[in-house]
């Protein structure tokens, strides 16, 4: 570790805004969220002739590739993270995954609105009209759009011709996700972190040339530091140091009362579907016949539509003569799998750090954990169970506080 420490020269670290007091490379934390930024513009080809470097910030990337080259893959991962790279519109991934909560809330959008309406973020893509004239959608949900594949003996009824769909969603944190979620996207469409990323870079940043497999590997080495833990406990479980951690007492009457709901049993209605070490898994107390474990499942957000999104009709055919029909604002997981018994089915997420993610939900439906849980009375409602009552809306908020 030592050799490989002493390969990195003060003038790498310093552009890479990592700390040299660290020991290892496993113990840095580059995690401050203050380091100093490569700086822009330094030592451009000035023969006009282009070069892997030649991208404005071509010092600071040729001390990445130097620094993976050191075995310093997360390094060169925080740099593909932060900084355009592949000839794109501008964006990179903390356009979208903010660094104070790996997602993006409407207030984080509108503050980046107000500070330039041209900045990266505001790309023509995810404008209300394709053509990038307006983006009230995105400034008011903080949604963008996500184009998925229709399955196969899948159609738009109202437009047959089509092969994808394009649907509204909100941007989820990675804040514990790349250690610690094997199930990526909100209908799991990824099988792994590079395939996510990939796709990210095709589906958001409109590059101008593909990432690498060694790029790949960085941005996902980067995504599993350490500040990208909501906790130090989860931290240490997820690297073998530590046992799970489990659900903190609570203090308050109130927050001794809305951890029952979460704690799984009978009543404990939200750890039906919140179960698990991740509170992201569905347990034995589940009404319907799946296996504890079950990652996908409806909570009814697709089926209220309480954000309006606008609401297709789909065609299936079943392969026995007889088809489908049925009205989706987006079937999450089923269109992934082609399988209607995942109809608006989307991943359980986890509630460890919840309450720095608002807003929530695959559509940033609920702004606020109130708005979550007078969803979730109706939701209850809706399957033969007792509203939550003003108390029990409360009493979950407090607990939920708690999930850091
Ligand atoms: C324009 C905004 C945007 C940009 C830029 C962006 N993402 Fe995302 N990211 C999203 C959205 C939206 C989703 C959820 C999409 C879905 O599930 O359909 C997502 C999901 C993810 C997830 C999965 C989270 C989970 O809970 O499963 C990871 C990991 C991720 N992004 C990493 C990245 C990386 C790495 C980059 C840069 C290469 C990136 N994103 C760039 C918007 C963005
Ligand atoms: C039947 C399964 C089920 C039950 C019961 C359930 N949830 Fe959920 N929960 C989900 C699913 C699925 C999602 C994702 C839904 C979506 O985005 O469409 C979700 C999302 C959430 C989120 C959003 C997290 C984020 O990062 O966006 C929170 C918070 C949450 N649930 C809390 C609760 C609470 C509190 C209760 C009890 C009042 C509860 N859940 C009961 C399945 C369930």
């Amino acid at each position: 570790m030592l050799v490989r420490f002493k390969h990195l020269s003060t003038r790498l670290a310093t552009v890479l805004g990592l700390g040299l007091l660290c020991a290892s490379v496993t113990a840095c934390d580059t995690s401050d969220g203050e380091s100093p930024e490569p700086e822009a513009h330094q030592g451009a080809a000035e023969d006009g002739a282009r070069t892997p470097f030649d991208r404005g910030e071509d010092a600071a990337f040729e001390a990445a590739v130097e620094a993976q080259a050191a075995g310093w893959q997360h390094a060169f991962g925080q740099f593909l993270f932060r900084h355009e790279t592949f000839d794109g519109n501008g964006r990179t991934c903390q356009t979208c995954h903010t660094k104070s909560s790996g997602a993006l809330s409407p207030a984080q959008v509108e503050a980046a609105w107000a500070d330039d309406p041209d900045g990266p973020l505001f790309r023509a893509l995810d404008s209300d009209d394709g053509t990038g004239s307006s983006y009230d959608r995105l400034r008011e949900d903080a949604t963008v759009l996500v184009n998925i594949a229709l399955p196969d003996g899948w159609t738009l009824v109202d437009d047959p011709a089509a092969t994808t769909v394009t649907f509204r969603r909100g941007i989820p944190t990675i804040v514990n996700t790349a250690a610690l979620d094997p199930v990526l996207m909100y209908d799991g469409r990824n099988a792994s972190l590079q395939e996510q990323a990939h796709g990210a870079i095709n589906g958001h940043a409109e590059p101008g040339r593909q990432p690498t497999e060694a790029e790949l590997d960085a941005i996902a080495a980067f995504q599993q530091i350490n500040r990208f833990f909501s906790n130090k406990k989860l931290r240490k479980w997820a690297q073998g140091k530590a046992p799970a951690p489990e659900l903190p007492p609570g203090g308050t009457d109130a927050e001794i009362r809305g951890r029952e709901w979460i704690v799984p049993s009978v009543e404990g209605v939200c750890g039906h579907c919140h179960g698990g070490t991740m509170l992201n898994e569905t347990t034995e107390f589940l009404l319907a016949p799946l296996p504890p474990g079950t990652r996908f499942f409806t909570a009814f957000v697709s089926e209220f539509n309480n954000a309006g999104n606008p609401v297709h009709t789909f065609e299936v055919d079943n392969g026995d003569g007889t088809t489908t029909i049925f009205d989706s604002p987006d079937p999450g997981r089923a269109m992934i799998t082609g399988d209607l018994a995942d109809l608006n089915a989307f991943k359980i997420p986890s509630l460890w750090g919840a309450h720095n993610t608002a807003p929530y939900f695959h559509d940033n439906s609920a702004a606020n954990f109130d708005e979550l849980n007078v969803h979730y009375s109706e939701y209850f409602q809706a399957i033969g169970l007792d509203p939550l009552s003003a108390q029990d809306i409360e009493d979950i908020g407090a607990y939920l506080e708690l999930l850091e």
